[in-house]
């Protein structure tokens, strides 16, 4: 609902709402059938967008799956105020363009093009303006949590598409939400897709519920 670049979010879950493992290890949530749904979403859309600490944990290269050469490459996009990737990460391996949104001037990175912004807290409408500059029209954004909720708050967010894979993940891993939050009735829809399930969730409401949740507790 930016108006120009349409947003979606997707991403895994285990049954007890974690998207990692303790300090971030990899879990792999989703079946072989939302996979193929990931890979089509990435298909469809003009960019993909990740956090810092995704890069770091996962090494995503964003792109897996898309073996056709003569395909059109989505532009891969980081946000990472302090610039602390690794140099050698998967999505500077030059097989298409990323793009690092960044508030540091002092470190360079290959094989993309560094976009600065004054604020360290890189605000979202700032992501979506310079995109928008960019021709891109749909961007699909993967994750991981904080750049997740900082896009909800920003009320950006056209749809979001959560899988639920069939799996527990140790309580200390890394939760979609905060604890300690109560989220009724968000749910548009849902349905079985391999052993999990794919839930539609309402993103606007999720936002207010989300506000009203921060007011509880301060
Ligand atoms: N299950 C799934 O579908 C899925 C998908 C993707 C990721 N993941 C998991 O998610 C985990 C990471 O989640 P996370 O919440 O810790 O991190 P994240 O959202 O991947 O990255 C957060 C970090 O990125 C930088 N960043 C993000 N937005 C920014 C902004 N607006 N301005 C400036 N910097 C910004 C900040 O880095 P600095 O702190 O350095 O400033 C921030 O701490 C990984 O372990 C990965 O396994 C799971």
């Amino acid at each position: 609902m930016s108006g120009r670049v349409s947003v979606t979010i997707n991403v895994a879950q285990s049954i007890n709402g974690f998207i990692a493992g303790r300090f971030g290890r990899t879990v792999h949530i989703s079946s072989e059938e939302d996979w193929k749904r990931v890979l089509e979403l990435r298909m469809k859309s003009d960019a993909i967008l990740v956090g810092a600490n995704t890069v770091i944990n996962d090494n995503p290269d964003l792109y897996t799956g898309r073996t056709d050469a003569q395909d059109k490459l989505p532009l891969r996009v980081l946000v990472d105020g302090r610039l602390s990737v690794p140099t050698h990460s998967r999505i500077f391996d030059g097989r298409g363009r990323t793009v690092v949104f960044t508030a540091n001037r002092e470190r360079n990175m290959l094989n993309c093009d560094l976009v600065y912004s004054d604020d360290i807290n890189i605000p979202i409408s700032f992501v979506l303006e310079k995109l928008s500059d960019m021709k891109v029209n749909s961007l699909l954004v993967e994750g991981g949590a904080t750049v997740i909720n900082d896009f909800i708050m920003a009320g950006v967010v056209d749809k979001f598409s959560l899988y639920v894979g069939n799996i527990l993940i140790e309580g200390d891993g890394i939760p979609l939400f905060k604890p300690g939050i109560t989220i009724p009735g968000v749910v548009n829809s849902w349905e079985r897709l391999g052993d999990g399930f794919i839930a539609m969730l309402d993103a606007e409401k999720l936002k207010e519920e989300l506000i009203k949740n921060g007011r509880r507790r301060s």
